[in-house]
């Protein structure tokens, strides 16, 4: 296999949605360009737009006027996220201080992910919450007048510390935010940007309340998420040479780099500019031999969303890749502790589940099967990377959910093969 070429992947995800929701509640037009296509991004502007604000079409450029802090208005019906945790979380920070009602509903994965966690802070805050079915979607946030919060918070998670900030903005109190291990800080970073007193001294983040935000002019940096499976592809490649280019390289996202090189990957990541308050850059990447490695749980954080992709690098790595301090995989859009080992088996890889993580014993033996996605884009595209290799003969069930983070992954991964 060749793999060669330059490419741009779509616009960050997680930064496209923050972009959206503060975009909305600015004083002021804010410019976007670069928005990710993502269907989990088009589910944050139809819920926003739900709440009144004035979002337009979806396009390469973007111009929100914004309603300002306290102009949302209440939905004419319960608030469909699909299958996007970050818009059921981050949406649900947002209403904690809009004084009526908003119900929060979502497609059969959402519909299992577990919503107390940010229920318990929303609630500290004085905002009535209530889950419908235990832990799980349907959520009801009555919201109101909010008081301030120090909260500690038992997971690393950066929709949890971005819904309490969020509620922190909303209801203008202050909010001190602690983590385990800092999770991404795009919220942060973009609050900065907007003109609010935000501190963040890895995992403690201090906000004080503002007035008003000021609007924002953004181009949304690639998305290092998206990247990895690119960078994974030359990887496994016997040939050629990848640059990816204009991608987000915040620390806080980019421990999958770090730990493909420590398995001996030929990955090489140019900070070039900051561009919003983000570190950007370009990714070069070609063939390499690969070693198993141990990832340890201050690391997750910073590669929790390619963590799968991890695991199929790791079914081609010389020895034994072990993955600990991951408990928080079980409660994506599948539990992917359980979705990788049983397909990496089916294909031939020895694999072993743990409950916080996965051991898996490289092979170089061509892989044959049917990949199970159960809907999860993250698992069709990590399989979809052994999938590309025309030494296996693996076929993914549900290629198109590709769509919920990358519409185009596989056109774009199919342009790179020579
Ligand atoms: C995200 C945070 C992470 C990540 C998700 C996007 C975000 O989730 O897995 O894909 O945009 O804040 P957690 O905060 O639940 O770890």
């Amino acid at each position: 296999m060749i793999v060669a070429g330059e490419l741009s992947p779509p616009g960050d995800k997680s930064i496209s949605h923050r972009a959206l929701l503060l975009a909305s509640l600015a004083t002021g037009c804010s410019r976007i360009r670069g928005l990710s296509p993502s269907s989990d991004v088009e589910s944050t502007s139809r819920v926003l737009r739900l709440l009144g604000a004035r979002i337009p079409e979806l396009s390469g450029e973007i111009f929100i006027e914004g309603v300002g802090i306290d102009g949302l208005k209440v939905p004419r019906s319960s608030l469909d996220c699909g299958n996007s945790g970050t818009t059921a979380r981050l949406t649900a920070g947002v209403v904690s201080a809009c004084a009526f009602r908003t119900t929060f509903i979502g497609d059969p994965s959402l519909s299992r992910r577990p919503m107390r966690r940010v229920a318990e802070p929303l609630r500290f805050m004085g905002a009535e919450v209530t889950l419908q079915n235990g832990d799980c979607l349907p959520m009801t946030v009555s919201g109101g007048s909010l008081r301030p919060i120090n909260w500690s918070s038992g997971v690393a998670s950066a929709q949890v510390k971005s819904a309490v900030l969020l509620a922190g903005i909303a209801g203008r109190v202050t909010v001190t935010f602690t983590e385990p291990h800092p999770s991404r800080d795009h919220t942060e970073r973009m609050l900065a940007q907007m003109g609010v007193t935000v501190r963040n001294t890895g995992n403690r983040v201090i906000l004080e309340p503002s007035d008003s935000l000021q609007p924002l002019d953004l181009h949304v940096p690639g998305d290092p998420s998206s990247a990895a499976y690119l960078v994974a592809l030359a990887t496994l490649a016997q040939r050629g040479s990848l640059t990816v280019r204009h991608v987000c390289l915040n620390e806080t996202r980019t421990g999958f780099y770090r730990i493909l090189a420590r398995m001996g990957g030929d990955v090489r990541l140019l900070s070039e500019r900051e561009e919003g308050g983000e570190p950007t850059g370009s990714i070069d990447a070609r063939h390499a031999s690969l070693a198993g490695v141990d990832v340890t749980p201050d690391e997750i954080p910073s590669v929790i969303d390619e963590l799968p992709l991890l695991a199929c690098l790791a079914a081609r790595a010389n020895g034994v890749t072990t993955i600990a301090g991951a408990a928080e995989l079980r409660v994506k859009e599948s539990d992917r502790i359980f979705q990788v080992v049983s397909n990496l088996r089916q294909l031939g890889v020895e694999a072993e589940e743990f409950a916080d993580g996965m051991r898996i014993t490289g092979t170089d033996a061509p892989m044959t099967g049917r990949v199970i996605t159960n809907g999860d884009h993250r698992i069709a595209m990590a399989f979809g990377v052994l999938a590309l290799d025309p030494r296996n003969s693996i076929e993914i069930d549900d290629p198109g959910c590709v769509a919920v983070s990358y519409p185009n992954y596989w056109s774009d991964a199919r342009s790179l093969l020579k």
